[in-house]
């Protein structure tokens, strides 16, 4: 499938996972990848800037404010024909966006500086998530950007982010905030406008919860799954199964001893890796039938603009591999 094609399918991609499986790596790579391809990128993150300005070679963490993290700029570390920008959007800061737009703004302030936020959201449930989404929903209407890719936050809580504002609509009778979390739940909902990428490992217990977290997101949200990234798959290697005095014979090398144990041991540790990585990978296949981008493990101390760029790469390769769409999926029969 086309790369540019696959980025366009859906306008915001909400990133899901269970943390340390590489969420923020992945939401990274892929936004690379689509800005390789010249389209113009928007990351959003939720908390704070987290990794992301180091994946991209910066120094400095980012906020509300949008920075350009890659770019066709000859100063951009990672230079690309289209943009990667980023943000990050806290519900603090929607609502005070919001009132301000909404000529409220010394009540905002004084919201915000009293804590009287925290109240809201303990009393109102959703609200938070209504506020972020209800931003993003803004953006996405702007269509200032091609992509919006979103750092969800870790699983259990990315369950709420995702189900809250459908709550909010049963909660709120009526008024502008009913108004915005039906529209954030129609946004949502709807595949050409937003998705959910789960990502994971190629391990038991992180290949278990995506298969929950997946089944339980198109139960009770509507959101529309894309495809899985799994990430730090292992490369499979050859001559794993040779015997080590052999090949170093074969291969005119002087290998002897405590060296040829070692080396025997760590084939048998990668024999041993693979296969239980093909038996996590053949589970997930088998449970959801959904495409997988695999993504290799690097052997690097540190994920900076270098692995990304192989990330972005490896990525970009993946989807070149998936089958385009069926028009007769898509659209009206022939
Ligand atoms: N493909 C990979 N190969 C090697 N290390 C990785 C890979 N992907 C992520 N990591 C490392 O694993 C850790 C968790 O990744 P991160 O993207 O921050 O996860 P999450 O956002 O899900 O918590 C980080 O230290 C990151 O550098
Ligand atoms: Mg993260």
């Amino acid at each position: 499938m086309d790369v540019a094609a696959f980025c366009r399918q859906s306008h915001v991609l909400v990133v899901v996972g269970k943390g340390g499986v590489g969420k923020t790596t992945a939401t990274a790579s892929l936004a690379l990848m689509a800005a390789s391809r010249g389209l113009n990128v928007l990351v959003v993150a939720l908390d704070d800037s987290g990794d992301l300005p180091a994946l991209f070679g910066r120094d400095e963490p980012f906020g509300y404010e949008e920075v350009e993290l890659a770019g066709p700029d000859p100063a951009s570390r990672l230079r690309v024909p289209g943009h990667v920008r980023a943000r990050v959007i806290t519900s603090d800061a929607a609502l005070l966006e919001y009132l301000d737009e909404h000529g409220l703004r010394r009540v905002s302030r004084r919201l915000v500086a009293s804590g009287a936020l925290d109240i809201v959201a303990t009393a109102i449930p959703g609200i938070e998530e209504v506020l972020v989404l209800g931003k993003v929903k803004q953006i996405e209407r702007a269509q200032t950007a091609d992509v919006i890719l979103i750092d969800a936050p870790a699983t259990g809580h990315a369950l709420t982010f995702l189900t809250s504002p459908g709550g909010l609509v049963d909660a709120a009778r009526g008024g502008p905030l009913r108004q915005q979390a039906e529209q954030v739940v129609e946004l949502l909902s709807d595949p050409s406008r937003c998705q959910a990428i789960p990502v994971t490992l190629p391990e038991e217990t992180p290949v278990n919860e995506l298969i929950e977290t997946a089944f339980f997101l198109e139960d009770s949200t509507g959101v529309a799954l894309g495809p899985v990234v799994v990430n730090g798959c292992y490369p499979s290697r050859e001559g794993l199964d040779a015997d080590p005095a052999a090949a170093a014979a074969a291969a005119g090398a002087r290998v002897q001893g405590a060296e040829l144990r070692r080396l025997g041991a760590a084939a048998a540790f990668r024999r041993a890796r693979l296969g239980a990585q093909a038996e996590q990978l053949e589970r997930l296949s088998s449970s959801l039938p959904l495409p997988q981008l695999r993504l290799p493990f690097l052997f690097s101390a540190e994920i900076g603009p270098n692995e990304l760029g192989r990330l972005a790469e490896v990525l970009a390769e993946q989807v070149t591999g998936l089958p385009t769409p069926s028009s007769a999926a898509t659209g009206p029969a022939r």
